[in-house]
């Protein structure tokens, strides 16, 4: 039995990766223009399951087929130390052998000043950009080096390595740095006042949803390969249950084939079976960990606009139904839509952005958040506080009429 060629893992590169050649064609570009190149500071956003990592991936990729060198991380704690200390000599040793080891030995033991490497390598900054500095004195000056980041948010690391690239592109070094992450952390991390300046000025790629057509061809070609092939009336069904997100393309691809069991080829009854079981497991795969990345007063918001049996959602109503004041839940509509969870819909209304997150939320999770409160005032980060409307309105009013619907 011919094996299943889709992908529905996060992290793990499709059989067949569509929409993205702009991407891919503009970051070759990037490596092969030459210092300036904007491309080569890129900052990818999109939703969980929106094919980042892949995206990073395939950058990857791009930079080794130009002979570059790759790190490739996941930001947190340490990356400053895992690159410095760990994955930095690690290359080095892997591309000059013998020179490297007496360069190693003479950083540490030796060499030019111990004292004053000592000292300042003690600094992690100071470190790496050394490192980065003899990785670089150690390859083709004509290619060059590539750090690769996932999960990106603000912490003090994403400094460090930000200051270190900064420095180094100044000196004309040949350096790319692409990272990923979510819109919310990405917006967080933009907006800090420490946030290096060039990450400000990146090239960002933002990932939405896949056109049909390049659906199709993600579904189709992967099968055919695979030694089946899927009707035309099946594949329609299959796009649809897509709704283009990359994710939904690996899980109704791989339920569709499996529904087709020992079938050459695969129908619309395999394919409406493929998409009724993907669904199912959207919620699961999907839903579950972008709503586990929000707060609990967003998700109370989310579960205000699921009332409404189809979106869009009108603001008023999700007010009402939350019992706070207009101005009140605006600034957690002003969030949600920052985080690409919501999007406005004409004047005063919204609906969701992720597909089937309502239907998600009408099913599993409503009944749950029903009768959850929205808890006391939000902390909103440093902007000023708006003052709820009306007579004997603002925090204290708000607060008080919070713990109305609290009862
Ligand atoms: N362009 C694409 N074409 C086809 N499949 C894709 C595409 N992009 C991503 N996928 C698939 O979608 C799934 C999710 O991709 P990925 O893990 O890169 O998402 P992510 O944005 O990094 O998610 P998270 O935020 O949870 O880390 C994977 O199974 C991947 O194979
Ligand atoms: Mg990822």
């Amino acid at each position: 039995m011919a094996t299943n060629p889709f992908t529905p893992t996060f992290g793990v590169t499709p059989p067949l990766l569509v929409g993205r050649q702009d991407e891919i064609d503009d970051f070759r570009a990037g490596l092969q223009e030459g210092v300036g190149a904007p491309e080569r500071i890129t900052l990818v956003t999109g939703l969980r399951g929106t094919g980042k990592t892949v995206m990073l991936n395939a950058y990857e990729d791009v930079a080794k087929s130009e002979g570059w060198l790759v790190l490739s991380e996941t930001a947190g704690k340490d990356v400053v130390d895992r690159l410095a200390n760990t994955e930095i000599p690690n290359l080095l040793r892997t591309i000059e052998p013998n020179q490297t080891r007496s360069r190693i030995t003479s950083l540490t033991m030796s060499g030019f000043g111990a004292q004053r490497t000592v000292t300042e390598l003690n600094e992690p900054a100071a470190n790496l950009r050394h490192r980065m500095n003899q990785l670089l004195d150690a390859i083709d000056p004509e290619v060059g080096v590539l750090i690769s980041l996932d999960e990106i948010h603000r912490n003090e690391d994403l400094e460090i390595l930000g200051s270190t690239i900064q420095h180094l592109r100044r000196e004309d070094r040949n350096v790319a740095f692409v990272g990923a992450g979510l819109p919310s952390s990405m917006r967080d991390l933009l907006a800090s006042d420490q946030s290096a300046m060039f990450l400000r000025r990146a090239d960002r790629r933002h990932l939405g949803g896949i056109e049909a057509d390049d659906v199709r061809t993600a579904l189709q070609v992967p099968i055919v390969d695979a030694g089946r092939t899927i009707t035309p009336e099946a594949l329609d069904v299959a796009v649809e249950g897509t709704q283009g997100y990359p994710f939904m393309v690996q899980l109704v691809g791989l339920e569709t084939w499996r529904a087709a069991r020992d079938s050459e080829q695969i129908g619309v009854e395999h394919a409406q079976r493929g998409v009724d079981r993907a669904h199912r497991k959207m919620g699961q795969l999907v839903h579950e960990p972008a709503l586990a990345d929000l707060s609990a007063t967003d998700r109370s918001f989310l579960a205000a606009m699921a009332q409404d049996p189809q979106g869009p959602s009108r603001m008023g109503d999700i007010a009402q139904r939350l019992g706070v004041d207009a101005n009140y839940a605006s600034q957690y509509r002003i969030r949600l839509i920052d985080a690409e969870i919501i999007g406005p819909v004409g004047h005063g209304a919204v609906d969701f952005t992720m597909p089937y997150l309502r239907e998600h939320l009408q099913r599993d999770a409503l009944p749950g958040l029903r009768g959850a409160s929205f808890p006391g005032r939000p902390a909103l980060g440093a902007g000023p506080s708006t003052p709820a409307l009306g007579a004997g309105s603002g925090p204290r009013a708000a607060r008080h009429r919070v713990g109305e619907i609290e009862r």
